[in-house]
C-alpha cells in the first residue's frame, strides 16, 4: 500500500507535450473499446495491418478432410508460422497445447454436415467462448440460402453477447451449392455480414472486381483459400486479394494440403505481411521445402 506521507513531489507533466491520440490501424474500428481492439491487435499484426490465420475447422461439416485426419500430426507443427488458430472447441481442447499463447478464431456456430443441408445452424454460448478465452467467434452467415434469416439472427445474436465482454465476431459468408462466388455476390454477402455487426469478415476471392468488394465493406476482410490449388496459384491467389484491399488470409486446405505446409505457411506469410511478389514467394517456399 502506498504510504500517504513524504511522497515525491509529482512535476514531470510533459507541459507543452499534446497527449497522443492514437487511432486504430483496422478499418472501421477506430470507436470499439480498449478489450475489442486488443483482441483484434493479438489478430491482425499492428505493423502490417495484416493476418495469417490457420482454419482447420472444416472437421465440423466434413468430418476427417484430407490432410485433417491426425491435426495432432499435421496442424500442431503448424501453430508456430500462424498469427491466428480457425478452429472448432473440439479440436482447440482436444489438440491445441494450451502453450502456444496463439490467439483463437472460434468456430462456434454448428448444426448440420456435408451429409444434410448445410447452415442449419445454432450458436455456442459465449459463456463457452470465454472459458475458451477465444479472442474472436466465427460463425456462418448464409445470405442467398434456406437458412438466410436463421444465420443473421445467430450474427446479431452473437454481436450482442460478444459486445457485452468485448469479443470481436467473425462473419464467414458461406458460398452454397447454388450461389454464385462473384463480385455481386460478395458484396451483398460482406456488406449484410458487416452491417449486422460483424468485426471481420471472411469470404472468398474472386478475379472479377474484387478491389469493389473490400472497398464496399467497412470492416477487414479475410479470405478463405478454397479447394486446393497448385502451390504458385495460391499464393497468387493471395498476392491478388491483399493487393486489392483483403486485410488477411485464413486459409485452411491450401497450406494443410500443400506438399510441405510449413513451407506454404511461410511463402503465404511473405505475401501477406511483406508483400512480396507471387514469384518470389513462390522460389521461396521451393527453396525451404527442398
Ligand atoms: C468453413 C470455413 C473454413 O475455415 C474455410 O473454408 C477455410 O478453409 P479453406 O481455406 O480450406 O477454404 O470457414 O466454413
Amino acid at each position: 500500500m502506498p504510504e500517504a506521507a513524504n511522497n515525491l513531489d509529482a512535476k514531470d507533466y510533459g507541459i507543452g507535450i499534446p497527449q497522443s491520440t492514437e487511432g486504430f490501424f483496422l478499418k472501421g474500428h477506430s470507436h470499439l473499446d480498449w478489450g475489442m481492439k486488443d483482441r483484434l491487435a493479438r489478430i491482425f499484426n499492428p505493423k502490417s495491418g495484416h493476418t495469417v490465420m490457420l482454419a482447420f475447422d472444416h472437421g465440423y461439416i466434413m468430418g476427417p478432410t484430407s490432410g485433417l485426419e491426425r491435426m495432432d500430426l499435421t496442424i500442431v507443427p503448424l501453430i508456430p508460422y500462424a498469427d491466428c488458430l480457425m478452429c472448432t472447441r473440439g479440436a482447440l481442447r482436444q489438440i491445441v497445447p494450451p502453450t502456444c499463447n496463439k490467439p483463437i478464431s472460434l468456430r462456434a456456430s454448428a448444426g448440420s454436415t456435408i451429409l444434410t443441408d448445410l447452415n442449419d445452424e445454432c450458436i455456442l454460448s459465449m459463456e463457452e467462448c470465454l472459458r475458451l478465452n477465444a479472442s474472436m467467434v466465427a460463425l456462418m452467415v448464409a445470405v442467398g440460402s434456406t437458412f438466410e434469416a436463421l444465420t443473421i439472427r445467430n450474427l446479431t445474436t452473437m454481436v450482442d453477447q460478444g459486445s457485452r465482454y468485448n469479443v470481436p465476431v467473425l462473419g464467414v459468408t458461406a458460398v452454397g451449392k447454388d450461389l454464385v462466388r462473384d463480385a455481386r455476390y460478395l458484396s451483398l454477402a460482406t456488406r449484410v455480414c458487416a452491417e449486422n455487426g460483424a468485426h471481420v469478415v471472411k469470404t472468398y476471392y474472386c478475379e472479377t472486381d474484387f478491389e469493389k468488394v473490400t472497398a464496399a465493406c467497412p470492416v477487414p476482410i479475410v479470405i478463405a483459400g478454397g479447394k486446393k490449388l497448385p502451390e504458385r496459384d495460391a499464393l497468387q491467389m493471395a498476392y491478388e486479394a491483399i493487393d486489392q484491399g483483403a486485410a488477411g488470409v485464413d486459409m485452411g486446405r491450401n497450406v494443410f494440403q500443400a506438399e510441405s505446409p510449413i513451407a506454404m505457411l511461410q511463402a503465404v506469410r511473405a505475401v501477406v505481411h511483406d508483400g512480396e511478389k507471387p514469384e518470389k514467394a513462390f522460389e521461396m517456399y521451393r527453396q525451404t521445402k527442398g
